[in-house]
């Protein structure tokens, strides 16, 4: 498996696409908008008079959340702009940039802006605030490499994509170690694989802050959001690991029907990672690169729909459906690619019925960290 090639959403705006189906990782976008709201006020203040704002949005993939960053942008803004009484005289622009691998569905993004700009005007004439002017350009590549010239970047936004490693490390998908069946951590997982995924995220992580750092102008802001662990602990109840134990048993019960080769699924390992938050902090601060100027944990559904507060689900066979297709969105192009797109339906099939019945044990719900950093002044 090649990530920079592999790694894609659905794509399109279909039924089975990550467009249809990302309302999990919006619901993350609107719980952290307090977060980007306090980043970008911080920055906006601190620019000169008819200068250029920069902003990214690392991992953006496309449908209505890859729009949503940019308005979430544009209405703080505003709104502080409002605030404080600027005036036209202010007269920032704002330069968007959005990011992705060069397999995502950039199309999309494109033929999507027109109505974003739409949207705006019609903000905009209604509450006739200070409106700056913005661009939007795709930037396709890794963000595990370099993206801009030095000292360029403002502000960098990524939400839901940090926990995806820029491979899958070398010993494992090399088969020196086994990972027993499973895709990820799961119970029967050796604690040498363990230990590899780990020291993957480390380099991954500590990479992504040395290049940001480079990129960020002196006072640049990011906020990350991101799968995480609710403690040190590998496995628990609601936890992504479980998630992706729960799609093992599915590719196993396909061994077990002849559908899948055993010698396939022993070779399919995920490029992931969920750090716990203790993780996250020493490896920022053990960096020294950034200021943590906000930390926090919350936990979210593991069913898109889901908005309430109650322990129990409801109607656990719809939610395995729903939870279904959402995972499906984010992992079908990587299964098709590595099993052949014959066992897609089967497996997202079985695979509902697997969530199904796990969630007859109470509700799911994904750990998820924000962090909001600011570049060190050394
Ligand atoms: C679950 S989607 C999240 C998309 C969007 N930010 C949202 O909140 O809906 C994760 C995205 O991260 C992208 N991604 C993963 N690794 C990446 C990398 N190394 N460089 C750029 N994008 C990456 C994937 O291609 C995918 O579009």
């Amino acid at each position: 498996m090649k990530v920079e090639i592999d790694l894609r959403m659905a794509t399109g705006d279909g039924a089975n696409s990550y467009a249809t189906n990302s309302r999990l990782q919006k619901k993350a976008i609107l719980e952290t908008k307090p977060v980007l709201q306090e980043a970008i006020e911080e920055l906006y203040m601190s620019l000169a008079s008819r200068s250029t704002m920069i902003c990214a949005d690392l991992g953006c993939s496309s449908g209505p959340n890859t729009l949503l960053f940019v308005s979430e942008v544009m209405s703080a803004i505003r709104n502080y702009a409002c605030d404080q009484e600027m005036d036209n005289r202010h007269a920032v622009e704002v330069q968007f940039f959005l990011n992705d691998l060069p397999g995502n569905d950039f199309n999309l993004v494109f033929r999507s802006l027109e109505q974003l700009q739409k949207y705006q005007n019609h903000i905009v004439g209604k509450e006739n605030p200070v409106a700056p002017p913005y661009y939007v350009a795709g930037l396709p590549g890794s963000f595990y490499t370099r993206l801009f010239p030095g000292q360029s970047v403002h502000f960098f936004h990524s939400s839901y994509c940090l926990m995806w490693r820029s491979k899958v490390p070398e010993d494992l998908s090399s088969g020196t170690y086994l990972n027993d069946g499973n895709i990820y951590i799961g119970k029967t997982t050796p604690p040498i694989v363990v230990k590899l995924l780990q020291e993957q995220f480390k380099q991954d992580f500590e990479l992504f802050l040395m290049l940001r750092y480079t990129e960020l102008v002196c006072g640049g802001r990011m906020v990350l959001t991101f799968l995480s662990r609710k403690s040190d602990e590998m496995l628990m109840h609601g936890d992504v690991g479980r998630m992706w134990e729960l799609l093992a048993e599915a590719l196993q019960s396909l061994v077990q029907k002849g559908i899948v080769e055993k010698e396939k699924l022993r070779s399919f390992n995920l490029p992931f990672y969920a750090p716990s938050v203790n993780e996250v902090k020493a490896l920022i601060k053990g960096q020294g690169m950034f200021n943590i100027e906000h930390i926090r944990l919350f936990e979210s559904s593991w069913d898109p729909h889901d908005d309430s507060d109650a322990e129990a689900v409801l109607d656990c066979d719809q939610s395995g459906e729903s939870i279904a297709k959402s995972i499906r969105a984010v992992i079908e192009p990587l299964i098709m690619d590595h099993f052949g797109g014959s066992i897609i339906d089967d497996l997202f099939l079985e695979y509902a019925s697997i969530v199904a019945n796990h969630l007859k044990k109470g509700k799911a719900k994904y750990p998820v960290v924000v962090v909001s950093l600011k570049k060190a002044i050394h």
